[in-house]
């Protein structure tokens, strides 16, 4: 675990998310001990060190008050981790309803619908209800802990309502709000049933932020088409008052892995899956278990592959590994037994006594671990459906500097845009395509994996983590400034 408080300038960041960036786990002796939690969000925020940061978000679990809760917190406030603790009935509907079960679903471009086994408990209206709520309590942890002068940063889809609720209380505070998924054509935002109170409360926000200039672009559409406010090349005008929205595309801290690769664990890990994927040629998959990551098509994909190309058969295997994610939503569950019965399939039909075609992990890795993955692996293999921008990607390059192994990667992960010309670039749906990629990838020549990879590392090396928040908070800070001239005059 990291301490989040350290930081070069002077300026308090409070940074505010659904999810803090480690999860309590009970030890077996009662004690509490704390696990760097997985997404893009906590990776790339994780690389940010300028700042004298702060973090207000939930803990992975709701502990009653009293003493036990006391021990947990004060175990959090060591690291300058604040916990919102919700009512477990409010967190799940907020959580797994709204924010899963719709939101993040709408968002990537899958359409509501009317799932008639949802109990009369799940539906819109009281995830709706509990979702504000949620909102509500993390308004007061954060004003508990705001003093003038501190920047609020605000994430991701779950709290969209937070700017509102912030500026009601303290109309001077900056408060910025960054989406780290797509933010989907207005036609789909549209079907949402609040999407104007939705649209409103980010609104209130001084600056708004998207990993793609397309994300940006949607939104300013949802704003003039849904409320018929006014859309300009600066973002959203509400009666003379501006709320600034552009794009700024994320990144990690490459400089992590750098460390990382350099270390005896790492390295020795590197030998040892060097020996015991000599001779073969080697595919990675990194991905939380979601539909949206596409792993059922980069499987398919891949069996299309060796029905083809009986000659790589036992030549190419797959490491998929699926963090479990969101296990007690229905579609998640549902997932996972699909790809596990994909993956059984393709095992059985092209498995021979000494060779499985492909290794599916259902854990998070080690970060040592994953390190070496990276760097041992010649292809990884991106195939996300919709992906706000998919650091994954980022974190293969980043580990490649020797092998300049190949990124097959989705058109619709927002990396596409930054990681395109090196990218072998694929439409997940289209399992021919895909198969062909592999080849492609599988078989491209030597000066050209380093053409490729030179491009993309120079860009994951450039585009930083730090870059993008030292760009947001810095360009936060300018909107804040203006905004106050133009209400003195
Ligand atoms: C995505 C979201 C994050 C989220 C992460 C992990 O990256 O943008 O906000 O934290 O997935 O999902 P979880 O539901 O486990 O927090």
């Amino acid at each position: 675990v990291y301490s989040a408080y350290e930081g070069t300038t002077s300026q308090r960041l409070i940074v505010v998310a659904n999810r803090l960036p480690v999860s309590a786990v009970r030890e077996r002796d009662g004690s509490w001990s704390l696990q760097v939690s997985a997404g893009g969000l906590v990776s790339a925020l994780m690389g940010v060190s300028n700042f004298r940061t702060c973090w207000v978000g939930w803990p992975g679990v709701y502990v009653d008050e009293g003493p036990d809760r006391d021990a947990l917190t004060a175990a959090l406030a060591k690291e300058y981790y604040v916990p919102v603790y919700l009512d477990p009935k409010v967190f799940d509907l907020h959580y797994n309803g709204f924010c899963n079960s719709v939101l993040w679903q709408l968002f990537h471009y899958v359409p509501l619908n009317m799932d008639s086994k949802l109990s009369e408990t799940r539906t819109l209206q009281f995830q709706w209800a509990a979702h504000q709520a949620a909102n509500q309590r993390f308004g007061e942890v954060v004003l508990q802990n705001y003093s003038a002068g501190d920047v609020v940063w605000v994430q991701d889809y779950h709290l969209m309502l937070l700017p509102a609720i912030l500026k009601s209380r303290a109309p001077k505070m900056k408060v910025g709000w960054f989406l780290h998924t797509p933010f989907p054509s207005s036609e789909i935002y549209r079907t949402l049933p609040v999407r104007e109170e939705v649209l409103r409360a980010v609104l209130k926000s001084d600056l708004i932020g998207f990993h793609t200039y397309d994300y940006a672009r949607h939104f300013v559409s949802a704003c003039t088409r849904i409320l018929g406010l006014e859309g300009t090349p600066e973002g959203v005008e509400d009666n003379g008052s501006l709320t600034r929205v552009a794009a700024f595309p994320i990144g990690i801290d490459p400089d992590r892995f750098a460390r990382a690769l350099e270390q005896m664990e790492v390295k020795a890990h590197i030998a040892q899956l060097l020996n015991r994927y000599a001779g073969r040629k080697v595919m990675l998959g990194v991905d939380r278990l979601d539909m949206i990551k596409g792993i059922p098509q980069k499987l398919l994909a891949f069996e299309k592959f060796l029905e083809e190309h009986p000659e790589w058969r036992d030549k190419v295997l797959l490491v998929q590994i699926a963090v479990p994610s969101r296990t007690d939503v229905p579609e998640y569950q549902r997932l996972r037994s699909m790809v596990h019965e994909i993956v059984g399939r393709i095992n059985g039909h092209y498995g021979t006594l000494t060779h499985v075609p492909i290794h599916h992990l259902d854990r998070q890795l080690a970060f040592h671990e994953l390190c070496a993955l990276y760097a041992v692996t010649d292809v990884a293999l991106v195939t996300s459906l919709r992906d706000g921008m998919n650091l994954v990607s980022y974190e293969y390059v980043a580990c490649q500097s020797d092998n300049a192994g190949v990124l097959v990667l989705s058109e619709f992960a927002g990396a596409a845009q930054s990681l395109g010309a090196g990218a072998i670039l694929v439409n997940p749906w289209n399992i021919t395509d895909m198969a062909a990629a592999i080849e492609d990838a599988l078989t491209m020549s030597d000066q050209e994996r380093r053409e490729r990879h030179r491009q993309n590392y120079m860009h994951v090396t450039i585009h930083t983590s730090q870059t993008w928040a030292d760009t947001f908070i810095s360009e936060l800070n300018d909107t804040h400034v203006e905004a106050e001239l133009r209400t003195k005059h």
